[in-house]
């Protein structure tokens, strides 16, 4: 392991979809900061040229933010490399090896798919380039647990565990960081924060379109395998984990690890499927492809703290909204003094993650008039987004300063996917939803938390 920045960022996949619209942008964003100095070599077959990289990170820059300044661009046009080639030919990690130059600690970022990683990897220790280096590479990590096991592998020969940075770009999101941080900063949510007082967790992923050219690789995967194994996956850990002991990465993950062991293994009877009406009409789709474009999952956390308190994960694509929140809903009070409360009302906690970030409390009070009866309201922290990190953004400069507080270490990797693998690859059709709707309605009459879903806003 070592300790200093790299000095180098090597960019697996320079002119694909995830270069284009984050990771461009992401280093764009890092230039204008002054937190990215070193050289960045993009690595690709494509037979480019250095202009064609660099016309290509304007463009996707520009989609991303609207405009590009350019004196900024200039600064990050001069530190682009191209180096173009086959991953299975040693000429191109020869290529590689000499555009880096004296570079001493590269991180080398594989934003290809997973069955690339092997061969880039073998190319990488072959030619050197791997001496010193860290890794980072994309989601999805595997396929179930024995090809994370396999992955893991692969990269042990060649990476120890402190060199290598598994994204979950979702931990790179400010709500997400403020999710941590309001939990174990404040003290008054601690009494009320376990199975005593609290009735159930819901967290749900909704986004208002479909799978947007991405139906060859979607059709692979499905909603439990984008989504939930790991970015949902992982908000119910930063809810259900208990205080880390310390500020190191270790003592993060440790914790987190601590709730996935702790996590059930999923049945069938703790998942419902969906699908949208349209999705088999998409490019890339199998015809009569029983994958799910919406899974709503039941998961239990078998600790002292969470006994029996059920926590609902819901995700789809081409739902009504585009929206991921958290609702924390509490137990009622056990007796109405005044008006009884209505069934809807309730005492919860809401973390807004995305599109805008915020808190709220939700509570009755008293309304305005003569009467004793209550209305709900809702306390809300809002975060007006001013100075606010894109995940990229935070997870490449951390990755680079060999931070992996943010990333997913081993033995993380492969407990989701023990947890999920038993409702993997159902090949039953999932019942059909409208696009623009919460989902299969028949399969999910009667399931989700008592007293039910509560529907993010726009
Ligand atoms: C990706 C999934 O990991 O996350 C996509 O593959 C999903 O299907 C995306 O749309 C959502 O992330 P974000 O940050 O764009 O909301």
């Amino acid at each position: 392991m070592n300790q200093e920045r790299s000095d180098t960022l090597v960019l697996f996949g320079a002119t694909g979809d995830l270069a284009h619209k984050k990771i461009f942008p992401a280093l764009y964003a890092m230039v204008a900061k002054g937190t990215l100095t070193e050289p960045v070599i993009g690595v690709a077959f494509d037979a480019w040229d250095l202009k064609q990289l660099q016309a290509r990170a304007r463009d996707g820059i520009v989609k991303a933010i609207g405009k590009v300044d350019e004196k900024i661009f200039a600064k990050l046009a001069s530190l682009l490399r191209y180096v173009s080639g086959d991953y299975r030919s040693a000429a191109t990690f020869e290529k590689l090896k000499s555009a880096l130059g004296t570079a001493q600690h590269p991180l080398h970022y594989l934003a290809v798919p997973p069955t690339m990683f092997e061969t880039v990897i073998q190319g990488l220790e072959q030619s050197g380039a791997a001496q010193g280096a860290r890794l980072m590479v994309e989601k999805p990590f595997g396929h179930d647990l024995q090809s994370a096991r396999w992955l893991n592998r692969v990269l042990h020969l060649v990476f120890d565990e402190q060199s290598i940075f598994r994204i979950d770009h979702y931990l790179g999101k400010e709500a997400i960081q403020n999710l941590l941080y309001f939990r174990f900063a404040n003290s008054f949510l601690e009494p009320i924060w376990n199975r005593n007082f609290v009735e159930s967790v819901q967290i749900t992923m909704a986004e208002d379109f479909g799978v947007e050219g991405r139906g060859r690789f979607y059709d692979e995967v499905g909603c439990i395998r984008d989504v939930i194994e790991n970015h949902l996956l992982n908000i119910l850990l930063l809810l259900a984990m208990e205080p880390p002991v310390g500020r190191s990465a270790d003592d993060l993950i440790d914790e987190k690890v601590q709730v996935l062991r702790a996590i059930r293994t999923l049945t069938k009877d703790d998942v419902v499927r969906g699908q949208f009406k349209g999705y088999l009409s998409e490019p890339g789709v199998a015809p009569n492809s029983p994958v799910e474009t919406f899974a709503a999952v039941r998961f239990f956390v078998d600790t002292w703290r969470w006994q029996d308190v059920p926590f609902f994960i819901r995700a789809g694509k081409s739902m009504p909204v585009h929206a991921t929140e958290v609702i924390v809903r509490l137990k009622r009070p056990p007796l109405d003094v005044f008006d009884p409360i209505k069934p809807g009302d309730a005492n919860y906690v809401r973390f807004r993650i995305d599109p805008q970030v915020a808190i709220s409390i939700g509570a009755q009070r008293k309304a305005a008039g003569d009467d004793m009866i209550g209305e709900q309201v809702e306390l809300t922290a809002l975060d007006d987004s001013k100075g606010d990190m894109p995940a990229y953004e935070r997870l490449i400069g951390d990755a680079m300063n060999g931070n992996g507080q943010l990333f997913t270490r081993q033995d993380a990797s492969e407990l989701a996917w023990r947890i999920v693998g038993p409702v993997l690859g159902d090949t039953t059709p999932p019942q059909r939803y409208e696009p623009g709707t919460w989902g299969p309605t028949d399969a999910m009459a009667g399931f989700g938390p008592p007293n039910g879903w509560i529907n993010p806003a726009k």
